[in-house]
């Protein structure tokens, strides 16, 4: 079997409840998941959880939990989240499993025997908050500690050291010749110019364990556990390496051993890691240092989204400014909730939430929009054809095919939000197309029949497109429209939306609203 198309998210922490932000993240990964899975490719799509760190030993703690326990009750929140949000994953990774400590020890083991790890003592300033060491750079022009470092304090310590020092030069020839591998380009020049301007330091891939127990520890020095950065960027080795995948086991070397090696599994080099702006670095720079480090070839892209605001403040739960993923979908719906997140927000720049927009969003475009040409399409041709499929026409025939090479053209460079933009020209066009042939005036007249049969026919067809084309962003709602036109096949394949597809003398069923209006409803 050929290599798949391996496509990651971040792994979240498991230091809270999920927020609009995880919940985007999720949702645009799994709309270019199944985008590529219409295009005809083999996707492996992967998400899950980064349970090991201080953060998370805090959180436990003043929960009166063991991290672990305090771990499994979070992941259930987690996956639970994963499963309304519909999300069409191959696999769900917690990197306190087993099955990714054995990588994480392999990969250390590599590193340490080809001598890119050593051992060293260091005396620097330390954010409690974000496990790091700070550098004379990280302060503020008058001296102080920004405060999203948290508290600051001095510390010495013995660590271990990731030799990533001198792989600086290959990392930004490969960034210039490879444009691509950091997008959007704002966020590529952003590591470039960080890359070009600073030198870079060795990593400190290590905690003593007596400051921080939770997480792996080192498998020639147990007294300290592996960073959680460098455990966590590891996961997406970890399904791979498991699954038997020879690019990945070859490079781990004889002592790894995958638990249950399924034949014939090709997974890596990754396709695309989506991430979130504010953890760039670690992938475009760490994690490209640590692959090569290891042997192993370097993921294709880094796909780097904006940030979530609610009414223009940051999303905080210690000031109630939050959305929750899981309160939309129960009042909305989760297609309304992933129409919006992917409809209001490109991929790159931040993004604001606001309870208005999305109730306008909701109401114009899905409801009066999209709903309303299906119930119209299919309540017309029940009531003057007893539901039966006409003859062939092709006056939209032009706009439907010209909205789909745009969608699959968009959908290819990962411009989802542009896609919609472009399906949305075609619900446009069949509301407008009602308006402009007058089906429920022409029926009246018993010499217009023929012309009534190639309206209904433009309107139908056109709704069966529109399915096929919203498949890997709504696809519940591409189901049911499949549903109440009571066709057999799936919406699964881009090619699906050529024109002509729906058959003359096939029978529809009965239209069903697919977004109730609530505009009606004051609140
Ligand atoms: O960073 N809007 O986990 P995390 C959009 N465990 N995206 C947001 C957001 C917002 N308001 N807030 C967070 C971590 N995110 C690490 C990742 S990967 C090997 C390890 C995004 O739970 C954030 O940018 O803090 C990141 O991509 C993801 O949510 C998880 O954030
Ligand atoms: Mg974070």
């Amino acid at each position: 079997m050929g290599k798949r198309f391996y496509l990651t998210t971040a792994i979240d922490y498991t230091n809270g409840s999920p927020h609009l932000g995880h919940a985007y993240e999720k949702i645009v990964t799994d709309v270019i998941a199944r985008a590529h899975r219409c295009l005809g490719d083999d996707v492996f799509f992967l998400t899950g959880l980064d349970e090991h760190g201080l953060k998370v030993q805090q959180a436990a703690a003043e929960q009166g939990l063991a991290p672990q326990a305090y771990c499994d009750g979070l992941a259930v929140q987690w996956k639970d989240m994963a499963r309304q949000l519909g999300l069409s994953i191959d696999d769900f990774i917690r990197t306190t499993e087993p099955r990714h400590k054995a990588v994480v020890s392999a990969i250390l083991t590599r590193l340490h025997a080809s001598n890119d790890i050593y051992k060293a003592a260091y005396t620097g300033w330390y954010s409690v908050r974000e496990e790091t060491f700070l550098t004379e750079k990280d302060r503020n022009p008058d001296g102080t500690w920004d405060a999203r470092w948290g508290q600051v304090v001095p510390l010495e310590e013995e660590n271990w050291y990731f030799k990533m020092a001198r792989h600086q030069e290959w990392l930004v020839a490969f960034l210039e010749q490879n444009p691509s591998f950091v997008q959007p380009d704002s966020r590529r020049n952003e590591v470039l110019g960080f890359l070009r301007s600073e030198k870079l330091e060795d990593l400190c891939i290590s905690r003593p364990a007596a400051r921080l127990a939770w997480g792996i520890p080192l498998p020639f020095a147990p007294e300290w556990v592996t960073y959680v950065w460098f455990d966590a960027l590891t996961n997406y080795l970890t399904v791979p390496a498991s699954l038997g995948d020879p690019v990945v086991t070859t490079a781990l070397g004889p002592d790894y051993q995958p638990p249950a090696p399924v034949a014939d599994t090709s997974l890596w080099p990754a396709n695309i890691h989506v991430v979130g702006k504010d953890i760039v670095k670690f992938h475009a720079v760490y994690w490209p240092i640590m692959l090569k480090a290891a042997g192993l070839p370097l993921p294709g892209q880094i796909l780097v989204h904006g940030w979530w605001q609610k009414d223009g403040q940051k999303l905080s739960k210690s000031t109630g400014n939050i959305v929750d993923p899981i309160a939309v979908i129960g009042e909305w719906g989760l297609d309304a909730l992933r129409y919006y997140a992917v409809r209001e927000l490109a991929i790159g720049p931040d993004g604001n939430w606001t309870d208005e927009g999305f109730r306008s969003r909701y109401n114009s475009e899905l409801a009066n929009g999209l709903g309303n040409l299906l119930n119209r399409a299919l309540n017309m041709l029940n009531k003057y054809r007893d539901g039966i499929v006409p003859a062939v026409s092709d006056e939209l025939a032009g706009d439907a095919r010209a909205a789909a090479a745009e969608t699959e053209r968009l959908l290819r460079a990962h411009d989802l939000q542009g896609a919609l933009v472009a399906i949305w020209t075609l619900v446009n066009r069949g509301n407008l197309y009602v308006e402009q042939t007058q089906p429920f005036k022409i029926e009246k007249d018993p010499a217009q029949a023929a012309r009534l049969d190639e309206v209904l026919y433009n309107l139908v067809e056109t709704c069966r497109v529109l399915s096929v084309l919203l498949a890997p962003f709504i696809p519940t709602t591409s189901a049911k429209i499949h549903a109440q036109l009571r066709l057999e096949e799936k919406p699964d394949r881009l090619a699906l939306a050529a024109w002509g597809g729906m058959k003359p003398g096939h029978k529809v069923g009965a239209p069903e609203p697919l977004f109730p209006r609530k505009d009606l409803v004051k609140k």
